[in-house]
């Protein structure tokens, strides 16, 4: 059996991230700068059925049979095998790398997820198609995030910018005008699933404040796709920022956030806010590409700890 190797991008929430959680619609895009990669390759001298599993970003160089059943990368790993029941599985070796932040809201499970699943599927003799792509990585996001909403899986499965919503079929946006983006790390993190259960139980206590927070989330995001895929670079400017007032209503953003997201505003960002689950994680601002310079200095002075400028072109 020959070597396989698959890569899948890093992605970023434009809008609606949380309110996505409660059934509204968000926008995400796949951030191709940024890549898990999985490369299976034979171990031709081991017994069948050996699979060692190397990650070195979190420290992991074991056997699959070593793992526990709730180990998210053994879990993709046995999933794919339980799909295609290759018995006895060949040897193997698994090696994950990625230059996707980890815990910082870029989608770094779900692309570490669909590049294993692709690898493995395609190393086994089996192509899968990218719904049942998707679908084996969302029951891996359901072990780091707990009740994950589907989006980062979806966008990086498709890699093309995506309208997701719950339980409604995927709408993939078609760009006319591109538009530039800045993404800057303010290097605190928070796990996603924490800010989650957070705010669900806030939500808890006051669902009706929250259901209204979340409506205007929502109504927002479908203003945002319309001026997205027109290129209405002012109104998504606008837009961004009613998302991050919203944001902080559901007290999910965070000063480091706040403090970038203001430095971009400052240096002349059409708008900002924060992007993904929050309590620190990534922010992002709409830019004109002429200041694309400028607002990276600048946010880089204010302690951004990453900065990347991605620019979304037409689909
Ligand atoms: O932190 P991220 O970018 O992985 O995304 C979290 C997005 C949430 O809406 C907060 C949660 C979800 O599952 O959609």
């Amino acid at each position: 059996m020959a070597a396989v190797t698959k890569h899948a991008p890093g992605k970023i929430i434009l809008f609606g991230e949380h309110a996505v959680v409660y059934g509204q619609p968000a926008i995400a895009i796949p951030v191709s700068q940024l890549q898990a990669t999985a490369r299976v390759t034979p171990l031709p001298d081991e017994l069948p059925g050996r699979i060692r599993l190397e990650a070195a970003d979190i420290h992991l160089d074991v056997d699959l049979s070593d793992l526990p059943a709730d180990q998210p990368l053994a879990f993709a790993i046995r999933q794919v095998l339980g799909q295609f029941g290759a018995e006895p599985t060949p040897a193997l070796h698994c090696k994950v790398t990625s230059t996707i932040p980890i815990g910082a809201g870029m989608g770094s499970s779900a692309a570490i997820s669909v590049a294993i699943i692709r690898a493995l599927s395609s190393f086994l003799g089996q192509s899968l198609s990218n719904d049942a792509v998707c679908a084996l990585a969302f029951e891996v996001e359901k072990l780091y995030h707990g009740t994950p909403s589907g989006i980062d899986n979806t966008v990086i499965t498709y890699e093309q910018p995506v309208m997701f919503q719950k339980e409604q079929s995927l709408q993939r946006l078609s760009i006319q005008q591109p538009t530039w983006w800045v993404i800057a790390d303010t290097g605190v993190t928070t796990p996603t699933r924490q800010m989650v259960a957070e705010l669900y139980q806030r939500y808890e206590k006051e669902p009706e404040f929250y259901t209204s927070l979340f409506t205007a989330i929502g109504n927002l995001v479908r203003e945002a796709q319309t001026c997205l895929v027109q290129g209405d670079i002012v109104r998504l400017g606008e837009l961004l920022d009613l998302n991050q007032t919203l944001l902080a209503k559901c007290q999910v953003s965070h000063p480091a956030l706040e403090k970038l997201i203001s430095a971009a505003r400052n240096a002349g960002a059409v708008g900002a806010k924060l992007s993904g689950g929050g309590g620190g994680g990534n922010m992002i601002a709409l830019i004109n590409p002429s200041q694309s310079e400028t607002i990276v200095g600048a946010l880089q002075a204010a302690g951004a700890k990453r900065v990347i400028v991605t620019a979304l072109k037409g689909t």
